[in-house]
């Protein structure tokens, strides 16, 4: 047997033995690195005959690209045994459940105040808002409550700057949402309208039920042909869709309100079993919100023509309608900060409310 076909066999045979990249690397210096086997053999070439050489040279040269491919394929070989081994070693359960961790939870005043938005945004209600300070024109005057009237010792308000040397109307902070009706109105394009404003009022007053803060949504529907029918249609459309209940029962109980004629207070129809309150059945009722008409003067006061504009109002505390279908018993613990109720009556963010996933 020919040298090179020796130095072939040997070399084949390292390379096809060899198990890994140092073996091959080695393997590799002792053939063709500077004083390889092969490479001495190459060297041997220039010292040859031109008879000789000719038949040797490319015989050697088929010799080193031989083992050049070997070596190449042997080395794939082992690199895809190196990734094999790695990807059955290195894997993860993508399965597995996430670990916990702390997700902030929605307050159910924010979760109620997003629900019924949605409701009154799809009956085709806009939003408003107004100043929680207030002057009193705003807060009392303008909706028909003059200094001397009683209802404003009813309300309990909160002065927070009395009238001064230069005759400023004092402020209050505003004892409901109703001053924004007279903000709308009084703006070029006020009327027509129909809208919400939800927000933050104040009076001083504290127990199970009371709280020196909390919010009410206010609604006002203005137009050139708007009757009492249509303010017991909404609301009774609202509390449906609200509370998911199909048969809602409403009582509107007439009531005065200085800025409607005529007013309602509006219960709702409901049952108290062992002590677990139900909706739309029973024999008691709940008071859930106030209403009525919208007083002629307060049409007057934003300079709108009573004979050609009318249409309703209403007030609700949306606190109260927190209470009343999530069955949180104390208004005062949605002002406590205590991230252990929030944890427990608090709200996914990614379940944000929607009429048509029913809320
Ligand atoms: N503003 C009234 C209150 O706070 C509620 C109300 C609003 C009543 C609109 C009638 C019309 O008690």
């Amino acid at each position: 047997m020919s040298e090179i076909k020796k130095t072939e066999d040997i070399f084949l045979k390292l390379i096809s033995s060899s198990k890994n990249l140092e073996d091959l690397e080695s393997i590799r210096i002792r053939a063709l690195g500077k004083k390889g086997e092969v490479s001495n053999l190459m060297k041997s070439i220039g010292l040859m005959e031109e008879k000789e050489r000719k038949i040797k040279a490319p015989l050697l040269n088929a010799l080193k690209d031989k083992i050049i491919e070997n070596l190449e394929k042997k080395k794939n070989l082992i690199n895809e045994d190196i990734l094999n081994k790695r990807i059955s070693s290195e894997w993860s359960d993508i399965s597995r459940p996430v670990r916990p961790t702390h997700k902030g939870k929605i307050h159910p005043i924010s979760q109620v105040t997003d629900e019924i938005v949605e409701i009154f945004s799809d009956l085709g209600f806009s939003i408003a808002e107004g100043p929680q300070i207030e002057s009193d024109w705003y807060n009392f005057d303008a909706l028909n409550i003059p200094p001397e009237h009683p209802a404003r010792q009813e309300f309990d308000t909160f002065y927070v700057k009395q009238n001064n040397k230069n005759g400023e109307e004092p402020n209050v902070l505003r004892t409901h949402t109703s001053p924004v009706q007279i903000r709308h109105m009084e703006k070029t394009d006020g009327v027509p309208c129909r809208i919400i404003v939800p927000g933050k009022v104040f009076r001083s007053d504290y127990d199970q039920t009371h709280t020196p803060m909390f919010n009410q949504l206010e609604g006002l529907a203005i137009d050139k042909d708007i009757n009492m029918s249509h303010l017991k249609w909404t609301l009774e459309e609202f509390c449906r869709t609200f509370f998911d209940i199909e048969d809602i029962v409403l009582r509107f109980r007439s009531s005065h309100f200085p800025f409607t004629e005529p007013s309602a207070e509006v219960d709702i129809r409901c049952s108290w079993e062992d002590g677990l309150l139900k909706l739309g059945q029973g024999d008691s009722w709940l008071e859930i919100l106030g209403s009525g008409m919208v007083h002629p003067n307060v049409l007057r006061s934003c300079k709108v023509d009573p004979k050609i504009y009318q249409g309703f109002a209403f007030g609700m505390g949306i606190d109260r309608l927190a209470m009343l279908k999530y069955g949180i018993p104390d208004l005062r613990s949605f002002f406590d900060s205590d991230i252990r109720w929030l944890d427990h009556y608090g709200f996914d963010p990614l379940n944000k409310p929607s009429i048509h996933n029913g809320l």
